[in-house]
């Protein structure tokens, strides 16, 4: 999910309007002359407005204000929910372990971490699943209520057992992060996380403290997974769990795998696919495939300024690439950019209104714990405080971890324009690690949950790529059994059948 309300984004859908007029006159590419300057000027106008001080980019340091050390860091509590339906649990439902808790992260000033805390409804010794949901600045309770938790909520505010929670396959963590999202906080403006650095930092402290208090749970295998923004949060934190291993740094966690499910990784090779997909899928026709191909030289060449640490030429380069976004969605009308089958209703494209309002209700806000903080699903201080981020590209940690044993698996819904599967499926071909070769010529073979084809699958040794079927931006939500079968087998090594189906030629 990502933030589109805030202000920020309303310059850069600005300038699309302002490229897309220019974009009649397609013979001319003068206009790109003047945009030059304008995005820096832009990012720079952006830069002061918002107080971002990009000069002091990671705040966090290495430093760590514990300010009292006899105060407990990480404080939870259990839950007691009235959950209605069957909840299929091989255990009774009062001992099931819900928890939800806030852990004082070390290196800041002031911030709270928010998470929810679900026991697997399966078998203790199933793995321990993060998920983080994107935005950024979007609240990971999005997934628990609307994707893959244990539960939903009925109109009428109650909770209703879900029959394909990832809870059934895993022990399940959903992080409020970075500082400002969801229902975590912080009351000094010097903790507001501007890049990777810090949020890898914080999610690695949480970690570590949670299970420091849940040792149980020690040896069990964890996978870190999320989707959209989490294209950049997982590989992140994945690096920074697999380099406190390597190191010896505190305690030693399981850490078996990572997966992204439509996101955003590597922009410089997805901002290339939107021109294509939009157009094999009919959103655009190919006079307007060909103006907007047009723009992404310039939105090539100002990725590389960006590089791995720029700041203005970052967010400069998010406003030229972003402009081929924005264009193909003018020329498609009111489209949902989750999910092209369908239009685009309420401020996120769909309506989440029951979560708002379920979490804002005294009774609980009081057993969670949260206080009377109010819950709103996207903070937008958050995403534009990460708009320097926003084009990095997070696929340069991933070769390392993957040669090292850790796996990741890539799935994307066919049906998102926003992080849609051909952008996702070209950089992690074309990415450079030891089985890149196999990868390339290993063939797609159906995933079949049912005896129906759901998705098709791509595979070699750690690495696998998945394309789901019939689902949009949030495949849990569109395709709910499938992505359960697929958390299930993915994290059991039952992922890629033995028998592999002959003779299906590669989707793309
Ligand atoms: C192309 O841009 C130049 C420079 O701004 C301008 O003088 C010229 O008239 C434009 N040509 C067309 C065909 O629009
Ligand atoms: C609320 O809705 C659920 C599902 O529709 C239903 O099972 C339940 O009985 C309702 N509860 C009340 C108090 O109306
Ligand atoms: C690539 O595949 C071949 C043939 O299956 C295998 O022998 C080789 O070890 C694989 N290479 C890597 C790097 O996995």
């Amino acid at each position: 999910m990502r933030v589109r309300s805030s202000v920020p984004l309303r310059s850069v859908l600005c300038l699309a309007l302002l490229l897309t007029g220019s974009s009649n006159a397609s013979s001319n590419f003068s206009y790109f002359g003047s945009y030059e300057l304008s995005p820096y000027r832009t990012a720079e106008r952006l830069i002061r407005n918002l107080n971002l001080v990009p000069q002091n980019q990671e705040i966090s340091g290495e430093e760590d204000f514990d300010d009292d050390p006899s105060q407990r860091r990480l404080v939870e509590r259990k839950l007691n929910l009235d959950i209605l339906g069957d909840a299929g649990a091989t255990v009774p439902v009062e001992q099931l372990g819900h928890h939800a808790g806030y852990y004082r992260l070390k290196r800041t000033h002031a911030a709270k971490m928010f998470y929810f805390f679900f026991e697997s409804r399966g078998k203790s010794s199933d793995p321990v699943v993060v998920w983080l949901t994107g935005g950024p600045g979007c609240s990971s309770e999005l997934a628990l209520f609307y994707e893959n938790g244990p539960f939903k909520i009925a109109d009428n505010m109650s909770l209703i057992w879900s029959d394909y929670g990832w809870d059934k396959a895993s022990n399940l963590i959903y992080v409020d992060q970075p500082t400002g999202t969801g229902f975590s906080y912080s009351t000094d403006v010097r903790d507001i996380r501007f890049g990777e650095k810090g949020i890898s930092d914080d999610l690695y402290d949480f970690l570590q403290a949670f299970f420091q208090e849940h040792s149980g749970y020690l040896k069990n295998e964890l996978y870190i997974t999320g989707e959209s923004y989490a294209g950049h949060y997982v590989p992140a934190v994945t690096e920074r769990v697999h380099r406190g291993n390597k190191e010896k740094h505190g305690l030693h966690l399981n850490l078996k795998g990572f997966a992204i499910g439509n996101g955003l990784t590597n922009p410089g090779i997805q901002y290339s696919a939107y021109a294509d997909y939009a157009y094999s899928t009919g959103i655009i026709g190919e006079k307007e495939y060909k103006a907007i191909s047009k723009i992404y030289p310039v939105c090539e060449l100002s990725v590389k300024l960006c590089g791995a640490h720029g700041i203005i030429t970052c967010i400069a380069s998010l406003m030229v690439c972003n402009s081929i976004f924005t264009s193909i969605l003018l020329l498609a009308g009111d489209i949902n950019y989750y999910d092209i089958r369908k239009k685009c209703e309420g401020s996120l494209c769909y309506d989440f209104s029951n979560m708002e309002k379920f979490l804002n209700q005294k009774s609980v806000r009081h057993a969670l714990g949260v206080g009377d903080r109010k819950f709103v699903s996207c903070n937008p201080l958050v995403h534009g405080a990460l708009l320097a981020d926003l084009m990095k590209n997070l696929e340069e940690v991933i070769p390392t971890l993957i040669d090292e044993g850790i796996e990741l698996l890539v799935y994307a819904g066919e049906y998102d324009l926003i992080c849609n599967w051909l952008g996702n499926y070209r950089w992690v071909g074309s990415m450079k690690w030891s089985g890149n070769q196999n990868f390339s010529v290993a063939p797609f073979v159906p995933f079949t949950v049912d005896q129906h084809e759901a998705g098709l699958l791509k595979s070699s040794g750690p690495l696998t790529f998945l394309k789901i079927l019939n689902a949009g931006h949030m495949v849990p939500m569109d395709q709910p059994k499938a992505a359960l079968e697929m958390l299930r087998r993915w994290t059991t090594g039952k992922l890629v059948e033995e028998q592999s189906s002959p003779g299906l030629d590669e989707a793309y």
